[in-house]
């Protein structure tokens, strides 16, 4: 058991305990740093009836034991009238025996937990177990910080799609490339960096056909002195199959998604309904990558792609990667290509706005309010 805390004293009645056990859970549970996709990140703490911990633990991956087994492990007898604090709600049904049996088991008095579990499977299910064996539940400790923590699989469970991150790069007059196509690099190599950290939490990353024919990127995760950068899916959405076989993205790990049939190399071809344009129609796109148990999606651009994501309502976060930099001209890209809206009041307005800097640059990020000004 890593990094083991001292005790402190435990009484039912000091909210500050609550706060300081339930975010240890949620700095365990951010260990996983997402490779637990499709599950979502957990992390448990146990501590005995005097108040000191005697147990923790995080969820590594899909198909590992889940926090609170393993907190429980660690804890042994020591779990027998103690308080589990855990950042999900414990799953009722779908293991066996599931995470509430297992606490009831282990005769715990009290269990705190940071948010309802959103799967079907469970949403309250597990809470009502526990409070049916007697135990103290208290639901809703640093629910916020939770919610964030697994927005990815809080956006899947709930609606059955991906999250959106929208990601771009841009001089500070708004060119995501100067006016004859070039790109690379607007931005600091600190900026890159953080983008291949941004892939590395995304399931999936999906570029337009365009970007493919200009970059040749290779989509892929390059993290220094991260052993196993998780590699997310690639897809393009290529509507006619323009792509070149010699493009780098196309092999495998690669899901090109078209309006026709047809093969291209190693990467798997997934005909889509058309828009009325002829382009690859998105909404069925994200439902069939939830299908899959892609709980993120990162795109990145160019301008059409990420046009059409924003005006159909489908971002839920951007980062706009901004370089003191110059770049000008009417024919050179801006981040949304598209027609865009006539009036301000139809503007689409972030909120929980956050700025950084990276090296020389600003990285802005925000959350998509679909709800506009009417
Ligand atoms: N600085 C940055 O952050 C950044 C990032 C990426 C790209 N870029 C730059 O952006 C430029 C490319 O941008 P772009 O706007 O020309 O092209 P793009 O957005 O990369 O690709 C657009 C193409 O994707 C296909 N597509 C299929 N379904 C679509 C849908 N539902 N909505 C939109 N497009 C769909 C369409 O071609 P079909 O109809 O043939 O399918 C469309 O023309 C390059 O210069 C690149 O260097 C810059």
């Amino acid at each position: 058991m890593a990094d083991i805390l001292p005790g402190l004293p435990h009484t039912d009645t000091d909210p500050s305990l609550d706060l300081h056990w339930s975010a240890h859970a949620l700095e365990l549970a951010l260990q996983a740093d997402y490779a637990t996709s499709p599950n979502p990140m957990v992390g448990a703490v146990v501590l005995d009836s005097s108040g000191t911990l005697v147990g923790e633990g995080f969820h590594h991956r899909a198909g590992d034991p889940h926090a609170e087994q393993q907190a429980l492990t660690a804890a042994g007898d020591r779990a027998l009238g103690g308080t589990l604090y855990v950042n999900l709600e414990p799953c009722a049904s779908h293991r066996s025996p599931s995470c509430a049996d297992a606490i009831i088991d282990a005769g715990l008095r009290r269990v705190v937990i940071s948010m309802l579990d959103p799967d079907q499977r469970v949403r309250g299910a597990g809470i009502a177990k526990l409070r049916a064996a007697g135990i103290d539940t208290v639901v809703g400790i640093h629910e916020e910080r939770a919610l964030r923590l697994n927005e990815f699989y809080v956006k899947h469970r709930l609606t059955g799609r991906p999250f959106v991150s929208a990601k771009f790069a841009m001089s500070l007059d708004g060119k995501i490339a100067t006016r004859s196509g070039e790109s690379r690099w607007i931005t600091s190599e600190e900026s890159r960096l953080h983008g291949h950290r941004l892939r590395h939490i995304h399931d999936a990353i999906l570029v337009g056909v365009n970007t493919v024919m200009v970059d040749d990127p290779q989509l892929t995760t390059r993290l220094e002195g991260v052993a196993a950068a998780r590699q997310p899916l690639r897809v393009v959405v290529d509507s006619q199959l323009r792509l070149r076989m010699s493009a780098r993205v196309v092999g495998p790990n690669t899901l090109i998604a078209a309006t026709r049939a047809g093969r291209m190399g190693a990467a798997e071809v997934v005909k889509f309904p058309a828009t009325t344009d002829g382009r690859v129609a998105l909404q069925p796109l994200l439902d069939e990558l939830g299908r899959r148990g892609i709980l993120s999606l990162l795109v990145e651009g160019g301008s059409t792609v990420h046009a059409s994501f924003v005006s159909e309502g489908l971002v839920d976060k951007i980062y706009a990667y901004v370089a003191p930099s110059l770049i000008g001209g009417r024919e050179a890209p801006s981040p949304l290509g598209g027609t865009g809206v006539e009036h301000l009041a139809e503007a689409v307005r972030l909120r929980e706005l956050d700025a950084t800097r990276l090296g020389a640059d600003l990285l802005i990020t925000g959350y998509v309010d679909v709800h506009r000004d009417s």
